[in-house]
């Protein structure tokens, strides 16, 4: 755990060589899209971006006395985001030998039953959030359980540690345990009181989150509409066509509803800030509704893999002519690591096994520009720029000693972060950055949250 969380020094700056974006990379040339500074001066006050560009260029213009932190051989990047995970299921990391509806019954359902139990939560939700760090990840769309007290758990942890989080309590009054169902009206009232408690409290934003259609009545499904039009900025978050088995149950659940989605889109479900989970088995219209409606696909590759639930076609949503938002999940813990690299890795694979290639700029910006762009945050985070929220990952190409030797035979950026998303993981993040705070420091973990943490190299 993060001991303490002093306030982050109100103006400091980083060097290093960095990326980002100043593009879509699936709309321009990947290679164009890319911003890669090789040494670059990050600055930072009160927990923002106020200045990013070449050290030459800026280190004249910099306030006097500001610490300057360098990551030598590290490559900053905005921090990950992961628009799709279960903090819940981290205990039931790897479970053996189901697919969805097995899996779910068998060892998902058992280990949300344990949520309530509000101190089991906490403890979940603060080792949840630490890996998270420990991954790069500084901002995630994150199912609770249906229990009020897991979501209270995984904010109170979140709003400590200063994190930008989107979470809500799982709807479910049909088609599960007793123990975990609630009521259409107990779980409005229940999801109401949360959202006057934390929607916008600090950096913390909420989501209405019916599990999925199999888990809700129509009627809880129309109330969950209502929740939405209750605040502003409030999301939606829901799986959506993951598993033939699942999507069949449905189509007789809703016979009178044109197609998975429908049944979400009639309860007023469907558009900006509603997060769908994988989209594995839509056809065009769907893709076409997505596109019209504003809504993001959060796509899964380590739990589709896992789960056996099929491969999203990556390249058909995102398809120029009607681009869908896509972000990446990691989907834990169907998904098989909370590490964005991995997920990267396999979202390599699946677009391979479907005959496209995924460029090493694409595959970064989506999971950081993209993530925040499918969640209407890209004003906020997800890129490196001035008004931006200081939430950065510092990359090391050289963690392991198989990476060290491939990293030296690249030759540009693109092969580097190619080398990244293929053999990196949490051992390939050597910082976080919450709002310009130190939170996660893969080599000196004690010195996180502590001032400077010894890495300030020289004062202005
Ligand atoms: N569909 C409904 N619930 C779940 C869940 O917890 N995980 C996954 N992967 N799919 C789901
Ligand atoms: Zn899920």
């Amino acid at each position: 755990m993060i001991p303490s969380l002093p306030p982050a020094p109100a103006r400091h700056a980083l060097r290093g060589r960095a990326i980002t974006f100043g593009a879509n990379p699936f709309l321009d040339d990947p290679a164009r899209a890319l911003v890669h500074e090789p040494d670059a001066l990050i600055l930072i006050e009160d927990g923002h971006i106020t200045r990013f560009g070449a050290f030459d260029a800026l280190h004249d213009t910099l306030p006097p006395d500001t610490p300057v932190t360098t990551w030598h051989d590290g490559i900053i990047s905005a921090g990950f985001v992961d628009t799709h995970v279960h903090y819940p299921q981290l205990p039931m990391i790897a479970a053996y030998g189901e697919q969805l509806l097995e899996w779910l019954e068998r060892y998902t359902f058992p280990t949300e039953a344990r949520f309530a139990d509000a101190d089991y939560a906490a403890g979940v939700a603060r080792r949840f959030l630490r890996e998270l760090l420990r991954a790069g990840t500084t901002s995630a769309a994150v199912y609770c359980t249906v229990h009020p007290q897991s979501v209270d758990a995984f904010f109170t942890e979140s709003a400590r540690l200063n994190t930008r989080m989107i979470a809500g309590k799982v709807l479910m009054d049909r088609n599960a345990p007793a123990n975990l169902r609630d009521t259409p009206q107990g779980g409005y009232d229940a999801s109401l009181a949360l959202i006057e408690r934390w929607h916008q409290h600090g950096r913390q934003l909420y989501a209405v989150t019916p599990r999925f259609a199999a888990t809700s009545t129509e009627e809880q499904l129309d109330l969950a509409g209502s929740l939405l039009r209750q605040r502003e900025g409030l999301f939606m978050q829901t799986h959506l066509s993951e598993n033939l088995a699942e999507v069949e149950w449905i189509s007789h659940l809703f016979p009178r509803r044109t197609s998975y989605l429908d049944v979400y889109a009639h309860a007023g479900l469907v558009g900006p800030r509603s997060v769908l989970g994988h989209g594995v088995h839509v056809d065009e219209d769907t893709f076409h509704t997505c596109h019209a409606a504003g809504c993001a696909l959060a796509h899964c590759p380590t739990s589709n893999l896992f789960l056996g639930s099929g491969a999203f076609r990556l390249f058909d949503a995102l398809d120029p002519r009607r681009p869908v938002r896509v972000g990446l999940g990691t989907d834990v813990g169907a998904g098989t690591s909370l590490s964005q690299l991995q997920t990267l890795n396999e979202a390599y694979k699946v677009a391979q096994s479907t005959g496209r290639r995924l460029h090493p700029a694409q595959a970064f910006w989506l999971a950081t520009a993209g993530g925040a762009h499918a969640l209407y945050l890209d004003d906020r985070i997800g890129t490196i720029a001035p008004g931006m929220e200081a939430d950065l990952c510092v990359l090391d190409p050289h963690a392991t000693p198989l990476m060290a030797q491939r990293a030296e035979q690249c030759e540009t950026i693109e092969d580097l972060l190619f080398v990244l998303m293929m053999l990196g993981d949490d051992r390939s993040v050597r910082a976080t950055y919450v709002a310009g705070q130190l939170v996660h420091d893969r080599d000196a973990p004690e010195a996180a949250g502590a001032r400077g943490a010894g890495h300030i190299t020289s004062f202005t």
